[in-house]
């Protein structure tokens, strides 16, 4: 159990003294009643209501967002919009981060989640779970990038894990990777002396990004698409 003022400042984001004063406004109630004191003692189990808006009782949620070109997948953007900054009001809680990076001008699936421990299991590149993209390129990639690509090449210092390139049409490209290091996949095609025009993630694990999601528009996922995202 935890103090209402506590549970009020983790789900919606606000300061304690901000909490405080909801509570002692009158604005919040517990199972339908008002309660006016912060060190109130409530847990999963109860409907609270804050302001006319009901608490997300949940202890993690797992959003996609379609992200779009222009904002950064961090949790401070420093001067930038972060993929935090589009989440609509009554999603955005205390502990929320983009559970991966993709750069500024990258756009596509992006989770974001409170989860650190779920965070670390979909990145972790000793799981192999892979993040599929589209790959607008500058000239075709042929076979030799191809087996390249598959054979798990070296960059720099770095020998990369298998990655899956399949040529969907002339110039663009469907990637499959298992890893998320600094601009992978840019840096994978400039090895072989190609740009990538434009990049876009379309698939983590083997969930899908939603096609209904406009740039910048996001949704909770299901129980059983978080448990997609885990698999192969
Ligand atoms: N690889 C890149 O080069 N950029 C991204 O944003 C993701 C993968």
């Amino acid at each position: 159990m935890t103090r209402l003022d506590k549970l009020l400042s983790d789900k919606l984001n606000i300061t304690r003294s901000q909490a405080k004063a909801l509570i002692k406004s009158g604005a919040v109630t517990v199972n339908g009643r008002v309660i006016n004191t912060s060190d109130f003692k409530c847990g999963e189990g109860d409907s609270i209501v804050a302001d006319g808006k009901t608490l997300d009782m949940r202890e993690f949620v797992y959003i996609m967002m379609n992200k779009p070109q222009g904002v950064i997948c961090a949790t401070d953007g420093k001067g930038d919009k972060t993929v935090l900054d589009l989440l609509p009001e009554k999603m955005r809680r205390k502990g929320l981060f983009p559970a991966g990076r993709l750069d500024k001008d990258t756009t596509g699936f992006v989770l974001i989640t409170n989860d650190g421990d779920f965070a670390h299991r979909i990145l972790s590149p000793s799981k192999h779970i892979a993040k599929t993209y589209i790959a607008v390129l500058d000239k075709p990639a042929d076979d030799a990038v191809i087996a390249d690509f598959e054979a798990g090449m070296s960059l720099g210092d770095e020998k990369l894990q298998p990655a899956k390139l399949t040529v969907l049409d002339g110039c663009t490209v469907k990637v499959e990777i298992t890893q998320g290091i600094y601009h992978q996949i840019k840096r994978m095609f400039k090895k072989h002396g190609i740009t990538v025009l434009e990049l876009k993630r379309t698939k983590m694990g083997v969930l899908e990004l939603d096609e209904n999601l406009g740039y910048g528009e996001c949704r909770y996922l299901t129980d059983s698409e978080v448990v997609k995202i885990c698999q192969k």
